[in-house]
């Protein structure tokens, strides 16, 4: 991810179509804000009018206007519309995979730099909640989103759910926010950025532990969406994932149940660390 300062913030931007994908701001280490897009700036407009809040110039880069609101247990969110994309540099991988059953590099080799995954996009977002239901029927009623699955322990009941937008027959993230009512209590969990391929965050993986950092949870294959994850911390304590080949719905693909073997267990790689860590 690229940083760059403007109006006093410190910002990162992907080398997708995003001007920005996070945003620091000087004080105290802590989550402030989750930033989700409105389809159009009318439908902000809207959006607004029928809960009576404010519409605001966004004073960052791309422009664009803002609505706040704070969810029931008080997170901030931004959303935010006609804000000016980004030209995106993804680089074009320069070889393509041979498998067992299909040859796609010919004639060729097969070589890449070591350096940091290149963060294309923000992906998701979990957030620790206090009341499952309450949030997921608060998010559900704001922003449209519709369950993949939700997890339920043994006795029934639902501690939490994977979100993904409603884009009608357009194809989507299995979740753009996980709701999680768990043992850490209310919290930002983590935020995940899509990179590359699973080269480049297996070569991510290696620059940074090569750089003194060491894994937080990682490298595996998720079950509930099926991405290739690896987890790290920051100075902070906040974890951040990078995930590759995740699994990608429409509205129309409908919700299921699953259970917390599910969400905590992986296809293969490393076991997930104690949930309260
Ligand atoms: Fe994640």
């Amino acid at each position: 991810m690229q940083s760059f300062r403007e109006g006093g913030a410190l910002y990162g931007r992907g080398c997708g179509g995003s001007r920005y994908l996070h945003m620091t701001e000087l004080g105290d280490p802590g989550f402030v804000a989750l930033g989700l897009v409105a389809p159009s700036s009318e439908a902000l407009a809207d959006f607004a009018a029928a809960r009576g809040l404010a519409v605001e110039p966004l004073d960052r880069p791309g422009g664009g206007t803002m609505v706040q609101l704070r969810d029931p247990d008080n997170y901030l969110l931004e959303l935010v519309a006609g804000q000016a994309a980004a030209a995106p540099a993804i680089p074009s991988r320069s070889t393509a995979p041979n498998d067992a059953t299909e040859k796609r590099r010919l004639r060729t080799v097969h070589r890449i730099d070591p350096k940091p995954s290149h963060v294309v996009r923000l992906g998701h977002c979990v957030l620790g909640v206090s009341d499952f239901r309450r949030s997921e029927a608060w998010y559900k009623e704001h922003f449209g989103f519709i369950t993949s699955d939700e997890v339920v322990l043994p006795d029934g009941a639902a501690i939490g759910a994977f979100l993904r937008c409603d884009r009608g027959d357009e194809l989507t993230d299995h979740h753009s926010l996980f709701l999680i009512q768990g043992p850490r209590g209310v919290g930002f969990n983590h935020a995940a950025f899509e990179i590359l391929d699973a080269d480049d965050l297996f070569v991510g993986h290696d620059w940074l532990q090569r750089a003194g950092w060491t894994p937080h949870w990682g490298i595996g294959r998720h079950v509930l969406g099926s991405q290739i994850f690896d987890y790290w911390r920051d100075p902070w304590g906040h974890t951040l994932e990078h995930w590759t080949d995740g699994d990608l719905f429409t509205a129309a693909d409908g919700s299921r149940q699953a259970s917390l073997a599910e969400l905590m267990g992986v296809q293969w790689g490393h076991a997930m660390p104690h949930p309260a860590n």
